[in-house]
């Protein structure tokens, strides 16, 4: 049997992705990041973000064809993520996977990024379990999706109604002085400290809350509350613990992720949970998450760190997923679409 060689390209955020897999396998998976010109300002800079895309685009695509050993002409299709992310770094993407398909007298496939973190884990575990739950924890969103079929799309739960949980690790990290992005050094500061020392509040947990927001995430109080906590330290004169305080952190964010998770699929009657995002790669987070499922019943898949964050396999994964399914393929009118629901 034929399986589709398909060539994925992502730029919703601040990676210039181009990733290329042949069904489920994965052939190549080049990554730009702007993340170093964005880490200056503690954030994502839309404005660099796209200039960063545009240039980064054709070498990526070049990358990924050597690595893979494949001709552009030899790719079946192309994918590319139409949204959501920010406007102009989705456009190009867009306009460089239209030029190709249109120069190649390839089909296009428009997809959605979020479906893209959740269909990148057949590269590594193999065919998705649907209907699946799905966490998908980043810098950008914090989403619980129920997915029944990932080339269809994604149907929401919840979300953050404030800010993202990896936003929420990097906010942190800059308060405990650690670089940005911040996830990675929370997490390894983590290990040495004490994840009970310090009685962080959980987001939208209180009885009145989960009435409304049962599903729904909010990290802004918890980052306020740390930034007090850490004041009061500085005030009083004594050393802020900062393992003490990331660990207490991260178990508060964790906590409150892996309860909606499980409580999401629970209620859907939902036997797996996969995971993804950057912030998949938290190891408290995967540790909870399938010490609470397995007491479930509930089996959880989190693909390797390397595929969670932001990549173009994601994309291209899913765009093979839609050529075997017989999807539709896109117009070559294929809009941007930033506002698509996270
Ligand atoms: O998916 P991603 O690469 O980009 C988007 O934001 O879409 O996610 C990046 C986010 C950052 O906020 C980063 O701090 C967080 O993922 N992150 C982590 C870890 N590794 C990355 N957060 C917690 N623990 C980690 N080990
Ligand atoms: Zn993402």
């Amino acid at each position: 049997k034929h399986e589709p060689l398909v060539l994925g390209i992502e730029t919703s955020c601040d990676e210039t992705g181009v990733g290329i897999v042949r069904g489920h396998t994965l052939l190549a998976d080049a990554v730009a990041s702007s993340v170093e010109e964005h880490a200056r300002f503690g954030g994502v800079v839309p404005e660099v973000a796209s200039r960063a895309h545009l240039e980064a685009m054709v070498p990526t695509i070049e990358r990924a064809c050597d690595t893979a050993g494949i001709a552009l002409r030899d790719v079946d299709a192309i994918a590319v993520t139409s949204g959501p992310g920010l406007a102009g770094a989705l456009l190009v993407g867009v306009a460089a996977a239209k030029a190709l398909a249109l120069g190649l007298g390839k089909p296009i496939y428009g997809v959605n990024h979020l479906a893209a973190h959740v269909a990148v884990d057949q590269l590594e575990h193999g065919p998705l379990p649907e209907p699946c739950l799905a966490l998908l924890v980043s810098g950008g969103h914090s989403s619980l999706l129920r997915i029944t079929d990932v080339t269809v799309g994604v149907d929401p739960m919840g979300a953050t109604i404030d800010d993202a949980a990896g936003e929420a690790f990097d906010k942190v990290a800059r308060l405990l002085g650690l670089p940005f992005p911040g996830g990675p050094h929370i997490d390894r500061a983590a290990r040495d400290g004490d994840s009970v020392a310090i009685d962080f509040p959980r987001g939208l947990s209180s009885r009145r809350d989960l009435e409304r927001h049962r599903f729904d995430f909010s990290f802004s109080g918890l980052k306020t509350a740390v930034a007090r906590w850490v004041e009061a330290r500085e005030r009083s004169g004594e050393p802020v613990p900062v393992n003490d305080v990331a660990a207490s952190f991260q178990e508060a964010v964790c906590d409150v992720l892996v309860r909606k998770a499980l409580d999401a699929a629970s209620s859907e009657g939902i036997e797996d949970l996969l995971i993804g995002g950057g912030v998949a790669a938290n190891s408290r987070l995967r540790a909870m998450a399938e010490e609470r499922a397995s007491r479930l019943g509930i089996r959880v898949r989190v693909p390797r760190p390397g595929l969670c964050t932001d990549n173009g396999a994601m994309v291209a994964a899913l765009g093979a997923e839609m050529v075997a399914r017989g999807r539709t393929p896109s117009a070559l009118d294929l809009p941007a679409d930033s506002s698509l629901p996270v």
